[in-house]
């Protein structure tokens, strides 16, 4: 963990947040390569749970809602973690997280209390109780409240889903491993609404798709685990919950859940809003409140779940090397272009019309020059760069028949191979 921690720091994947001020516990700040990883993997559930489907709607909802919302929702009386504080040292913990005694002075704990996680504030210049708002606590609640909206635009036939990808904040009581509990995080959920009695064969149909979104992004199937959620654990809104649980370097813990959470939602905003949210179904000429089948799924633990399957340490050429074994789809580098030296005009500019021609058709190209070229490819081997092309003298024609080729290098193999350069464009393409 720590490796891979002082990886994503040093390469400018994720930072802790508000460094320079001490930090700010549970932030995290993505950098130039962490922002584009997780674009990537954005753009792959997008692509994948709503552009390539018939049955899926995509919705970007306001983060800041009617608290009314969370109240119906049961967020306001019921999103809470048990707390106990340290009776000697005042430090406050999570009762299922300790043992008896306070693990930092030993001190008794006072009575276990429920602290609520929503984040509380103000909209607006009166800061009194009629202005209070929460920052969501999990993006579902957007979808929700648009039921109504998507149905009335678009009149989508059952079963039909709403995708959100996008923040949610927990002010969790103790943010630990990295990014894997923080308290501002972000979350791609989806609600499926079906047919009351068609529940199931949509669970089972969701639970499935999950193991092919880890696929697509590279996480194995073997770090995976389904966990049945026992009738007492789950939410207060699920009948049915399955975790879906990998393998972190610091045990077996929740990467994503799938939850069944009936009709619970759409009849709660109905009651407490007071407006229809049932269904007309065309097909059966009936009248009902659709059920909700709900996948979702963690971005920064989807992250942290690569970073932890992709990182590699083996040896090269003698060498020890580290580097991460992202696939192309992910990697947010798809190749990088060196000229062989830096202090050769006619060698940079060929190399500056090959990354040219490279970036117009994949933006996510990168240009190094600086070191000699094992410390290239090194660097780029521990960004995960699946390709680096070097262009040298027998690229201008040293060799009349090598002129407009270039080698190719293979990250995980570390071989060379020489192509025209137009054979490596339409391939990294
Ligand atoms: N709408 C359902 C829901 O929010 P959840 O199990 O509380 O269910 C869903 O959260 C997912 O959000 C988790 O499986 C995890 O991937 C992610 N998640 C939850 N809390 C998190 C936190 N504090 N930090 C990072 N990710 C978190």
């Amino acid at each position: 963990m720590e490796k891979i921690v002082s990886l994503a720091k040093r390469r400018g994947f994720i930072y802790p947040g508000s460094e320079i001020y001490g930090g700010l516990s549970g932030t995290w700040d993505y950098g130039p390569l962490g922002v584009e990883l997780k674009n990537n993997i954005k753009q792959l559930w997008w692509r994948m749970f709503v552009q390539e489907r018939d049955d899926m709607c995509g919705l970007d909802a306001a983060i800041l809602m009617n608290p009314k919302a969370w109240e119906a929702s049961g967020h306001v009386s019921g999103f809470s973690d048990p707390l106990v504080e340290c009776k000697k040292c005042k430090r406050r913990f999570r009762a299922d997280q300790v043992g008896e005694k306070c693990p930092e002075c030993g001190g008794q704990f006072g009575e276990v209390r429920q602290f609520n996680m929503m984040f509380k504030t103000h909209v607006g210049a009166a800061e009194d109780e009629s202005s209070v708002s929460y920052l969501r606590p999990e993006t579902a609640g957007g979808i929700f409240v648009n039921f109504k909206n998507i149905v009335d635009s678009f009149h989508p036939k059952l079963p039909f889903g709403i995708a959100q990808i996008g923040k949610a904040f927990r002010n969790e009581i103790a943010p630990r491993d990295f990014v894997f509990r923080a308290r501002e995080f972000e979350q791609m959920e989806i609600e499926y609404f079906v047919r009351p009695g068609e529940w199931g064969a949509a669970f089972t149909e969701w639970q499935a798709n999950v193991h092919a979104f880890n696929e697509v992004v590279g996480i194995p199937r073997g770090s995976v685990h389904e966990l049945e959620v026992a009738d007492g654990d789950r939410a207060h809104y699920s009948k049915r919950t399955i975790d879906f649980e990998f393998d972190f370097p610091f045990g077996r813990k929740e990467l994503y859940g799938l939850a069944y959470r009936t009709d619970f939602d759409l009849k709660a905003h109905a009651e407490s809003s007071g407006v229809d949210l049932s269904y007309l179904d065309d097909a059966s000429g009936e009248r009902f409140v659709p059920h909700v089948i709900e996948p979702s799924f963690g971005l920064d633990r989807t992250i942290l779940a690569l970073l932890a399957s992709v990182y590699t340490e083996d040896e090269l050429g003698g060498e020890p090397r580290v580097y991460l074994k992202f696939n192309s789809a992910v990697a947010p580098i798809k190749a990088a272009v060196f000229p062989l030296l830096k202090n050769k005009p006619e060698l940079v500019a060929k190399a500056r019309e090959v990354y040219s021609m490279l970036k117009k058709q994949i933006p996510q190209i990168m240009w190094d020059d600086n070191g000699n070229i094992g410390k290239r490819y090194r660097r780029q081997d521990e960004i995960g760069t699946p390709y680096c092309i070097t262009i040298d003298f027998d690229t201008l024609g040293e060799k009349p028949e090598l002129a407009d080729t270039a080698t190719l290098r293979d990250r995980d193999t570390g071989e060379q191979e020489r192509a025209s350069i137009d054979n490596i464009v339409s391939r990294i393409a």
